[in-house]
């Protein structure tokens, strides 16, 4: 029998066996910049905090994100952690200037294992232009052990003024519902543009979300990269979402033939036929615990990182220790729940399945919708 490989991972579900989990060492806020606006909750007039965060909210994040390093383990995941990086050194290359980066908490928004494949995204903020560096280490010791390893880096996007679409942060609400239908966001279309965090992976076929973190242009070289690779891709929308970014709080695949959706975020018209047609089950996430305006105040996700559930197999997964209405459902569902307290992680751009990055789980690429019209670019 051939060695298995190193890198492997088909979906968001098979028994897990090597997994990189975030840091928030040496932290920093976010920067105010074209791609983002950052505010501090229920207080949109103050001004946001710049530069590192404190010891204290550093060492919070970290002991929950060690307690989701415990449990990996004792499921017998090998964990492996990105390399330290200072996120508080500005960047500055041709195009653009910023004062700081962000952090390496979310490896899953800048990397993605495609089988045996790792892809690193453009990404589409300043501040996480070099992101992908604490992961390089990481990514040379996989390449270097195993020539099946394939490693693809995505064309990075000048980030220049002229790929933003700042007015975006001013629309009135009015405004964004109008155009709700037109998914024209804070970048526009004219650089290939995509975080991996906006991608779901479901074997042969990946869903990609358009949003304020990936264009069309970037779903178009998707396509170019991944079809000859023997994988459809499917561009998905959720036209209420006014503000998408990132897939995994809106439409969340827990195991062959079952999806977790977000209620308040339905599917564009049309885009449910592929699951109905291959009897996939859509189901409804319960509300969550906290309310928007309850979320940590420096946190700029919504109340929804609730169902940021982290599979370790098709029959188990990790899910925040306070969401109760979630767990029950789950274990209803047929699934063991375990759970860790990530609240402190929030504001570090995720919670369990942003902060983590599959490299290795069992099996193979399987065709879950054998029933599906599809027309491949060539
Ligand atoms: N935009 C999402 C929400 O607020 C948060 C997504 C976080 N996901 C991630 N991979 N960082 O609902």
């Amino acid at each position: 029998m051939d060695k298995p490989l190193i890198v492997n991972s088909w979906n968001e579900w098979d028994p897990l066996q090597e997994m990189v989990v975030g840091s928030a060492d040496n932290a920093s806020f976010e920067p105010v910049e074209p791609g983002s606006r950052p505010a501090v909750r229920n207080a949109p007039d103050t001004l946001f905090p710049t530069g590192p965060k404190s010891k204290e909210a550093i060492d919070r994040a970290n002991e929950e994100l060690d307690g989701l390093v415990r449990v990996l383990e004792s499921q017998g995941v090998t964990v492996r952690r990105p390399e330290p990086h200072d996120f508080s050194a500005p960047v500055r290359t041709p195009d653009f200037e910023v004062e700081n980066q962000y952090c390496a908490v979310c490896p899953r928004d800048v990397m993605i294992t495609m089988g045996n494949e790792i892809i690193e995204a453009t990404m589409s903020r300043r501040a996480r232009y070099f992101e992908y560096q604490p992961y390089r280490k990481l990514v040379y010791e996989y390449w270097n052990a195993d020539p099946r390893v394939e490693w693809t880096t995505a064309p990075k996007p000048s980030m220049a003024d002229g790929m933003y679409r700042e007015e975006f942060w001013d629309w009135p609400l009015e405004e964004r519902h109008a155009k709700m239908h037109s998914f024209e966001f804070c970048i526009n279309q004219d650089e290939v543009v995509f975080d991996a965090a906006d991608m779901s992976r479901l074997g042969r076929d990946i869903l990609v979300q358009e949003s304020m973190t990936t264009n069309r242009a970037g779903i178009h070289w998707l396509r170019r990269h991944l079809e000859p690779r023997g994988f459809r891709v499917h561009p998905v929308h959720f036209p209420l979402d006014f503000f998408p970014s990132h897939i995994d709080c809106t439409f969340v695949p827990l195991r062959p033939g079952l999806i977790l959706t977000n209620p308040e975020r339905p599917l564009r018209e049309g885009e449910e036929r592929m699951f109905l047609d291959n009897d996939w089950e859509l189901l409804e996430a319960p509300q969550p615990v906290l309310n928007n305006d309850e979320m940590p105040l420096y946190c700029q996700s919504s109340k929804w990182l609730s169902m940021n559930v982290l599979s370790i197999s098709p029959t188990k997964l990790i899910c925040e220790e306070q969401e109760k209405p979630l767990q029950d459902l789950l274990d209803k569902l047929g699934f063991e729940v375990f759970t860790v307290p990530f609240r402190n992680v929030f504001e570090y751009g995720g919670s369990l399945h942003c902060a983590t990055w599959d490299v290795r789980r069992e099996g193979t690429r399987e065709d879950y919708f054998p029933r599906l019209a599809y027309q491949p670019l060539v």
